[in-house]
């Protein structure tokens, strides 16, 4: 089982002994709560460096108000025993560990996402995609990973910390992991677990809708592409669709008619009172 830290100064004393012995570390940034798609990351991490950290921190900065950050799932000992020997260590900070300089107590993001962050999520979550970069950002800093791993999942996530590592020219190598799914298509999330019975059939919307728009995509154009996945949405009566979009992966901005190559589609949707998101990278339009 992974040795848990708690501490930056616990964190310190880890990167400077690996670096001494010449050892990389790939981190996996998580909230815990962890399935078999966190997992998934974890292997891949295990593969391309020494040492696994998994680190563990539900991020007050990413949550809006009235959005789940009180009620989400925090179960430390289930997710360091479900690691087993897959990771090496664990980060589960406090709050003062990761947010030291909180202005009246409230951390404050200093990581800005830029305009892709104002989008789709961004749109619906305004000032998430800040909060994910700032804690995101904080961590590299803690960890200093030679490599990163993040899920697919979250496409737009991984645009913009991608674009972060990027921009500010972090020596971080970043990798991406395939979605991992249930049978029925649906995405593995921490959050699947609020859903009931016949909301967590109706989920399944989401997958299909990404898939009648990569068959539409084989022979239709943005338009047709587009309406095709809004249009699976009616079978799923329980399902409240919010957004689903065609983007160019290069730019994660919606694409124009006409465009050809290839494309991102990303949807969310509300099932009850659980927001869901998906995504499905079509190779060429
Ligand atoms: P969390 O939702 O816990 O996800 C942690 C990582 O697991 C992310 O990179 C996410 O894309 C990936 N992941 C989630 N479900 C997956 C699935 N079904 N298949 C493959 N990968 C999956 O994303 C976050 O946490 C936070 O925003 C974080 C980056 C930790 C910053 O707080």
């Amino acid at each position: 089982t992974p040795v848990v830290l708690h501490t930056a100064a616990e964190l310190a004393e880890l990167r400077a002994r690996l670096t001494a012995e010449g050892r990389t570390l790939a981190l996996v940034p998580t909230m815990g709560a962890l399935h078999q798609g966190h997992l998934a990351l974890v292997s891949r991490a295990r593969e391309l460096a020494d040492v696994v950290v998994v680190s563990i921190f539900v991020n007050p900065l990413q949550f809006g108000p009235g959005e789940d950050f009180d009620r989400y799932p925090r179960t430390l000992d289930s997710d360091v025993a479900a690691l087993a020997e897959a990771a090496d260590y664990v980060f589960a900070p406090d709050a003062d560990e990761v947010y030291p300089d909180r202005v009246g107590g409230e951390a404050v993001p200093a990581q800005p996402a830029g305009p892709v962050g104002d989008l789709f999520e961004g749109a619906s979550r305004p000032g998430h995609f800040d909060g994910v970069l700032t804690v995101v950002a904080r961590l590299f800093d803690l960890v200093k990973p030679d490599v990163a791993v993040f899920g697919q999942k979250d496409a737009q996530q991984v645009f913009l910390v991608r674009q972060l590592i990027t921009e500010i020219k972090l020596p971080i190598t970043f990798e991406v992991v395939p979605t991992v799914r249930e049978e029925d298509g649906v995405a593995l999330s921490s959050r699947n677990r609020y859903l009931n019975e016949e909301e967590r059939a109706a989920a399944a919307a989401l997958p299909h809708a990404l898939l009648a728009a990569s068959h539409a995509a084989l022979h239709e154009g943005v338009q047709g592409t587009r309406e095709a996945g809004i249009r699976a949405f009616e079978q799923y009566p329980l399902v409240r669709l919010e957004y689903l979009d065609l983007v160019d992966p290069t730019t994660f901005l919606p694409v124009p008619d006409g465009h050809q190559g290839p494309v991102t589609v990303v949807v969310a949707a509300k099932v009850g009172n659980t927001r869901l998101i998906d995504t499905e990278n079509i190779e060429r339009l």
